[in-house]
């Protein structure tokens, strides 16, 4: 037994997640997650909101609540659509948890000590009327390029030209209007990344299995120039965790946080501890996973995200670890994904354009959702959502070819011989073969399983299902009951055991399914390790219920009704 722990890429507060966004990263974790416990190992999988920064801020004032009330309003926004998708995490943190503040203070005060942090002074436009230095997009004026009238301090939305908030004609702020601004030096902490560039490029050189999208993300950062420079990891802002040096005040820091992006991923680390602390248990138990000195040696990382994010995991979190000289846990495995498109174009949470995870879960149960997005999960490219393939793949993979091999086999069986396994006859060839069928797939399915390739764990399941429907339109049981009942009843016997088979298999992509299956046939779920066994398991005499439909169709009306409804932008 092994001991994994799973961290995905934690989401933003603001706003509701996309499809695009959930299949690159907490779908594909949950998928791994269940898969090793369902192999038998200790898993940890962790996830939270990312809460700090200017877009929580922002989002804040647009609905008029302080920004700690929609933090958490949001948070248990995102908590029950997780719920809604069956991501099955260890514990669903919030970055803005006491736990992180520590960590984080405590982080920077080891990166401090160890020479890895420096104190730079920089001019800053601070707002007299605001009391405070303002971050540039806090900034609106008239953009010297277009003269759009509410340009921001650090891009002009109008004609896209980046910008200075010195280049803004009649600069205001965009908290109050107020223009009365001056330029003011102010101090910041920057991380010394460039004194680690040695240390993260032989850590990385390394990693001669991961997959090529995370590696060749993190040489280009690594080696093109600006990748690595000095990062800067404190801001002007209200809401975040305050600069502090361990425990102790940071002189000249007061009133500054530190940046969302230095924060973030240390929550992996706090959520853990906030794991420990809502179960009552001692900070031993959540150390196991992270300190290799207080048992996390042989425990395996594997971090989970989209391609945007590479950089931060391969070279600045790992940065902050190996700056604080603690024997931290580094990440062993970075699975990444590319992006998710949506019908022609990109799904875009700013333009509202896509389907949103609370609109997926008003259509259709998450099982659907689930099949469809990890079978197509983008892996070696980009891939492309549009409702003919959902609707494709949702009656041919689900209805067609699982749910009917269930409904079959059930309804025959409770036709002929009742709702209990039926006795008599033995196996022959045909289902000799299948086995034999099986045993080669079931290993391929498991292999791309541990080796995280969804798809081709996808397509194998997909080749699982077939196979059995195969089988029963060779064997024929309806055919054979007329002049050989007793054969009729071990082919019923076999598809039964079949079901449970496939219920135990399906569980890490369609979990609600699987449930439904384990539970009609009123068994449990352990993992096929001797597949005749396995098949062997639900003898004569065993009840069980038949099973309601299983998938549903997708009519062709409804998937114009849901073309049409989501064709504009979300409301
Ligand atoms: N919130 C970021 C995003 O959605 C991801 C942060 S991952 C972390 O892109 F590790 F940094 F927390
Ligand atoms: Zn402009």
């Amino acid at each position: 037994m092994a001991r994994i722990l799973i961290t995905s890429a934690i989401p933003y507060i603001n706003g509701i997640k996309h499809l695009g966004n959930l299949v690159g990263s907490q779908l594909p974790a949950d998928l791994y997650a269940r898969y090793m416990r369902a192999r038998g190992h200790e898993v940890m999988f962790l996830c939270a909101t990312d809460e700090h920064g200017t877009p929580a801020e922002l989002a804040a004032a647009k609905t008029g609540e302080p920004v700690a009330e929609y933090c958490a309003r949001m948070h248990g926004v995102q908590a029950d659509l997780a719920r809604g998708f069956r991501l099955s995490f260890d514990h669903f943190g919030r970055s803005s948890s006491p736990q992180n503040h520590r960590l984080t203070q405590y982080f920077a005060g080891r990166l401090a000590e160890n020479g890895y942090i420096e104190e730079v002074t920089e001019r800053q436009v601070y707002s007299n009327a605001d009391n405070r230095f303002l971050p540039d997009r806090y900034i609106e004026g008239t953009c010297p390029n277009c003269g759009y009238h509410k340009a921001r301090g650090d891009q002009c939305e109008n004609c896209t030209k980046q910008l200075d908030p010195t280049d803004l004609i009649d600069p205001r702020s965009a908290i109050s209007g107020s223009t009365d601004l001056e330029v003011r030096e102010t101090k910041h902490l920057y991380l010394r990344q460039s004194a680690l560039k040695g240390e993260l490029a032989a850590w990385i050189d390394s990693k001669t299995d991961w997959p090529i999208l995370t590696t060749s993300i993190a040489k280009k950062w690594l080696n093109d120039g600006d990748g690595l420079q000095d990062r800067g990891i404190t801001r002007d802002l209200d809401w975040g965790i305050p600069v502090r040096k361990g425990d102790q005040d940071w002189p000249g820091m007061e009133g500054k946080v530190f940046y969302v992006w230095f924060d973030a991923p240390i929550e992996y680390i706090a959520a853990a501890a906030e794991w420990a602390e809502a179960h009552g248990r001692p900070d031993a138990d959540w150390r196991r996973w992270w300190r290799t000195d207080e048992g996390a040696e042989d425990v395996r990382y594997v971090q989970f995200m989209g391609k945007d994010n590479v950089p931060f995991h391969t070279l600045s979190f790992p940065a902050t670890i190996m700056g604080s000289r603690d024997p931290w846990k580094l990440v062993d495995y970075i699975k990444s994904f590319n992006y998710l498109n949506y019908d022609g174009g990109q799904f875009s949470t700013s333009q509202g354009r896509g389907v949103f995870m609370d609109q997926a879960l008003a259509i259709l149960p998450s099982d659907y959702w689930r099949w469809w997005l990890l079978s197509h999960a983008p892996e070696s490219s980009d891939s492309e959502f549009t409702w003919e393939n959902f609707q494709a793949a949702v009656n041919k993979d689900l209805a067609d070819v699982l749910g009917n091999f269930v409904s079959r086999v059930t309804k025959f069986c409770r036709a002929k011989f009742g709702e209990a396994v039926p006795e008599g006859g033995s196996l022959g060839d045909r289902e000799q073969e299948l086995i034999d069928d099986l045993y080669i797939r079931i290993r391929a399915y498991e292999a791309h399983m541990e080796a995280i390739e969804v798809r081709k764990a996808a397509g194998e399941l997909r080749a699982i299902w077939v196979a059995g429907n195969e089988y029963l339109q060779a064997a024929e049981p309806w055919t054979v009951i007329k002049t050989d009942p007793q054969a009729a009843a071990a082919i019923v016997r076999f598809s039964l055991n079949l079901i449970r088979l496939y219920a135990v298999l399906s569980a890490p992509f369609i979990p609600d399914a699987s449930e439904t299956l384990l539970k009609a046939l009123d068994t449990d779920g352990d993992w096929p390790n001797d597949l005749r066994d396995a098949l062997a398991r639900l003898t004569a005499g065993h009840g069980f219920a038949t099973p309601d439909i299983l998938f549903r169709k997708i009519a062709d009306e409804e998937r114009e009704g849901w073309q049409a409804q989501f064709a504009g932008a979300r409301r």
